[in-house]
């Protein structure tokens, strides 16, 4: 079977972070076309570093890493540095990148991988706000068909918001660039908090990666000792919701997931409720589903996946 061509999007991010090795561990899986980042957790100027550090500590120097849009579409940039650290990878020792950060915007390199493509041979993951993806949608609107589909991270249906009651941190922060994504019809598959809290790092599942007795193990351990600490606070949970490596697990075990398809609207009038990802799980109006959304996992063959694959690194 030909490998995916995949086009990794991220706002590193402890949990992006982890999913990121768990996409330079998993090459028999899909290509690796490279990693842009985007404005999200912490400014652009981080994100974009942090994805080269998190690439040498995965041994992957090679990887073509690019800088993207450092603000929403039309809002101000809200980051999330109380939840992730001023480094954004916090809990994480990495010196600074020593591999060159890629000339090119991260939207061109979007537009120019998925027009040198096939028609529907390109997947883009998206871990952090949708900005990148929706610019190279405006820019250039012949890609769409030549995306397989996009697997994202962000909302939540049945789960209230964890930024505002109503939307969580990757859409409510560019809710514009969301709405443009969903509605391109692209074939898209959403990993909301409905099933990323269900991806929770209890103490033992944690203690599995600092076993792994390597640089990745620990900085992983490290990293997810500090994310763990908020969510736990908050939701009572016992363990931090991993919700990025949700997005890359999906690409290699889609089995691990459950959901369904739906239609989904991103709300982006009222402030009240503005990046509300609004989805007829009930399909009470009847509209043509464009989303298949996930709500549950099964989450020890998750943690078993990503412990062996990051043991490999
Ligand atoms: O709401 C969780 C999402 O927001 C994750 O992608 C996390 O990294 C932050 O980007
Ligand atoms: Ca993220």
């Amino acid at each position: 079977m030909k490998k995916r061509s995949v086009i990794l999007d991220c706002d590193p991010g402890q949990d992006d972070a982890v999913a990121i090795l768990l996409a330079l561990s998993s090459t028999e899986n899909f290509d690796l076309l490279g990693i842009t980042a985007v404005a999200g957790n912490v400014p652009l100027s981080i994100t974009e570093s942090n994805a080269r550090r998190i690439c040498e500590l995965g041994g992957r120097p090679d990887i073509k890493v690019f800088a993207g849009a450092s603000q929403p579409l039309m809002r101000k940039l809200v980051t999330a540095e109380w939840i992730h650290g001023k480094t954004g990878i916090d809990g994480a020792d990495l010196p600074d990148p020593v591999m060159p950060l890629q000339d090119d915007h991260a939207v061109d390199f979007i537009i120019s991988s998925c027009m040198s493509a096939p028609d529907k041979s390109i997947t883009v993951c998206l871990l952090g706000p949708m900005t990148n993806m929706a610019l190279a949608m405006v820019k250039e609107p012949r890609i769409v068909p030549k995306i397989y589909e996009i697997v994202c991270m962000g909302g939540a249906v049945k789960e209230l918001g964890n930024t505002t009651p109503a939307a969580e941190f990757n859409i409510y922060v560019d809710p514009h660039a969301a709405k443009i994504v969903v509605d391109s019809d692209v074939p898209l598959i959403m990993m909301p908090l409905d099933v990323t809290h269900k991806a929770l790092v209890t103490p033992s599942r944690l203690q599995d990666f600092k076993n792994l007795n390597s640089p990745v193990g620990n900085a992983c351990g490290g990293m997810l000792d500090y994310f763990n600490r908020f969510d736990m606070t908050r939701y009572g949970f016992d363990g931090g919701p991993l919700h990025d490596p949700c997005v890359i697990a999906y690409l290699i075990e889609p089995e691990i997931f459950r959901g369904r398809k739906v239609h989904l609207e991103i709300e982006v009038s009222s402030e009240l409720t503005m990046g509300q990802t609004v989805a007829d799980w009930w399909n009470v109006e009847e509209k043509i589903p464009n989303a298949y959304i996930c709500d549950d996992l099964d989450s020890e063959k998750f943690f078993r996946l990503l412990t062996r694959r990051l043991a490999t690194l």
